[in-house]
């Protein structure tokens, strides 16, 4: 006879089991396609439901249970792997003329009446690795290492939540090869908050990747957001496609992210084509490629033309030379940032670099001018770091005129006279000032940002002018504001003063994650923000929270543990966050307190076109607090389509999809109703 305890534990076995399956698909739709079928909150419960039968059924714990993503201790340091297939690295082509002589040594190995075709694929700019799935479970992820033997980095793969914990398919034995990376935007975030914690920058978000990879804290893997792309398999021990085109087709069917710019051809000239197209349109991607990559498509013929030392026959790297322009440095000021940081700017000549015109560029610190002596007046190398960030390499000290001026960093702030200090050890001088109006300035405009409570007619010049008109000196005295307050300042309309005075009021409805993102805690960005309004549920919580706690949350790390505390405990900010809940903002989880309710739960929007009576981020916010989803991406598991005037093609997609499209009069009735 079986004991109650293990009755339950089967039944819990079972749910569990279902929460599984349940949650891998909606993170492989999340997260591979891009494609979110359900709401945030929706995932969230089920992701905590699990975690608590997981804690009273310790027998029911699984390593490839999605609640295991972070699930690694801190490790003293990596051990090695020996790759099951040599992981080689490609030839590379510079050149049109190194293309075509790829192709002449290929076609040599055709048989009479055989042709060639080439898949070209984007060369990621990141780290390669190997992930090796036993009966369809992820069992370990290297490094690449010398090829033959890498270094065993399981847990921080698993952090990456592209990468699938279990295929979609039991096969017995697989070994995959892919690219991690660093999205731009990732990248340009983690740079900002190491530049205004003082910590040294990342130069690329290869580096960054590789250094996130290599993290002893599996933890701080998972705050950084990788992605990973498969191109390739190493061993395979099921039905072995015979087409490289086939088998990233079976890389995808099995759950795994596979670039989706690759395309088959049967022509050089074409290939080149499709390369240059890339050279110039690469700044478009979101993450960084140095290159395309040709394969040959015949697994036949790639087993023919066979491997030299280093690298295979059959295939090649066509690298693109990166992009630098020269230009001279005008001035050089100094910006202070929210938390106080005073970061050099050099003003530039424009210049065209990577597809935009730049005209300044963040020199970081002190350190960084004195190191590559750059002076005002001097010609300079810039380049953009991640393709975004326009930074200085180098200056060109044999062409000075000798009426160049060597700076250094200001003693008091320009922005409010304080002492400027450089604690110890640290690259970054700071503003002492509590009250400096630019770091005020800056922590406002970032409290009222679109991401943040999203106030919209706030931006950074009304900002400054009601700052210096004294009219509010923190972000909760906007919640006092009046007409008349408002109507003195300049290029405000009466009809301007009333949209502005609405927007801040429809503010205090904004979620929890939001107000917790726009206090502009150091590190606290918006992904830590959620994680934190999920786990608290209201503000009060988080405030009185303690050390031991926050540091167990998945994906909180020391740092932002100890920026939190030192957060709450500042008397400055609690009585800000007070005012703030005496002005009656929200500071509640949706979730426990939606004031919507869930009318729309379940239910996937893409917004189109202008409407005339919301911004996009309100009709967001609207759909959001009825519980419903917005994404960007029209896809049969679309529910709606609102269309505005002057529609994209999304509309179009909705037609050919047959998705339901509303205009704005049938979204407002749909939404209103239930207000
Ligand atoms: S194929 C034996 N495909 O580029 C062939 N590599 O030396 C193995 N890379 O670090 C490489 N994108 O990780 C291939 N689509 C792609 C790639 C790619 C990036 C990296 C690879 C390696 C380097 C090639």
């Amino acid at each position: 006879m079986k004991s109650d305890l293990e009755l339950n534990q089967e039944l819990a076995l079972e749910r569990a089991e279902e929460l599984r399956r349940e949650l891998d698909k909606h993170n492989y739709r999340y997260y591979v396609l891009d494609e979110p079928v359900i709401p945030d909150d929706q995932y969230d419960q089920m992701m905590r439901e699990l975690e608590r039968l997981e804690k009273e059924f310790p027998a029911i714990a699984s390593p490839h249970s999605p609640t295991q993503r972070v699930g690694g201790k801190p490790r003293e340091g990596f051990t090695t792997i020996h790759h099951l297939t040599p992981m080689q690295s490609l030839a590379n082509a510079f050149s049109e003329g190194d293309l075509r002589e790829f192709d002449r040594r290929v076609r040599q190995a055709l048989l009479p009446g055989e042709t060639v075709e080439y898949v070209v694929e984007m060369k990621i700019d990141g780290l390669a690795v190997s992930l090796y799935y036993q009966d369809g479970v992820i069992t370990w992820g290297a490094t690449r290492g010398d090829g033959q033997v890498g270094e065993d980095i399981t847990d921080n793969l698993k952090t990456i939540m592209s990468v699938p914990l279990r295929l979609h398919q039991k096969v017995p034995e697989l070994e995959v090869r892919g690219e991690a990376f660093m999205p731009k935007k990732s990248f340009s975030r983690l740079n900002e908050a190491r530049e205004e914690a003082g910590e040294p920058l990342f130069a690329n978000p290869r580096n960054a990747a590789a250094g996130t990879l290599r993290q002893l804290d599996p933890r701080v893997t998972a705050s950084r957001q990788l992605d990973l792309f498969v191109y390739g398999i190493g061993l395979n021990r099921g039905e072995a496609p015979d087409k490289h085109e086939a088998a990233l087709s079976l890389l995808s069917e099995l759950g795994f992210k596979v670039n989706p710019q690759h395309k088959l051809f049967n022509n050089l000239d074409e290939v080149i084509e499709y390369c240059q197209h890339w050279q110039t349109r690469r700044f478009d991607l979101p993450y960084m490629i140095d290159g395309l990559v040709l394969k040959v498509n015949s697994l036949t013929l790639q087993k023919r033309l066979g491997a030299t030392m280093k690298s295979p026959r059959w295939a090649i790297a066509y690298k693109f030379p990166p992009e630098r322009a020269i230009t001279r440095v005008k001035n050089i000021f100094v910006r202070v940032g929210r938390t106080g940081v005073l970061t050099p700017t050099a003003e530039l000549e424009p210049v065209q670099l990577a597809g935009t015109t730049v005209s300044k560029a963040t020199l970081h610190n002190e350190d960084n001018i004195r190191e590559k002596d750059i002076r005002i007046g001097d010609l300079v190398l810039v380049h953009k770091a991640g393709d975004i960030i326009p930074e200085i390499l180098a200056s060109l000290p044999e062409k000075r005129t000798g009426r160049e001026e060597i700076w250094s960093m200001p003693r008091q702030c320009p922005a409010c006279g304080s002492q400027v200090e450089r604690p110890e050890g640290e690259a970054a001088a700071r503003c002492t000032g509590m009250a400096c109006p630019e770091r005020l300035w800056e922590g406002l405009v970032h409290f009222a940002s679109r991401n943040a409570m999203d106030i919209n007619g706030l931006g950074p010049a009304v900002t400054g002018q009601l700052l210096s008109a004294g009219v509010i000196s923190d972000p909760a005295d906007l919640y006092t504001l009046s007409a008349a307050d408002l109507l003195p300042l300049e290029r405000l309309g009466a009809k301007s003063v009333q949209n502005l005075l609405a927007a801040i009021a429809a503010s205090k409805n904004a979620s929890l994650d939001r107000l917790i993102f726009a206090l502009g805690i150091r590190h606290v960005g918006e992904r830590a923000a959620k994680i934190l309004a999920g786990h608290y549920g209201s503000l009060d919580r988080l405030m009185s929270t303690t050390r031991e706690e926050l540091v167990n949350i998945p994906e909180i790390g020391p740092k932002i543990t100890a920026s939190i505390v030192s957060f709450f405990e500042n008397d400055q900010n609690r009585k800000v966050i007070n005012k703030l809940i005496e002005a009656g903002v929200n500071t509640f989880n949706e979730k426990e307190d939606r004031a919507g309710g869930n009318h729309l739960s379940g239910q996937v929007f893409v917004l189109t076109g202008t409407l005339e009576n919301y911004s996009r981020q309100q009709a967001k916010a609207l759909v959001e607090r009825l519980g419903g989803k917005v994404t960007s991406i029209v896809s049969r598991n679309t529910s709606y389509v609102v269309a505005g005037e002057n529609p994209g093609s999304k509309y179009d997609k909705a037609l050919d999809l047959g998705v339901p499209i509303l205009n704005e009069k049938e979204f407002k009735e749909m939404t209103e109703k239930y207000l």
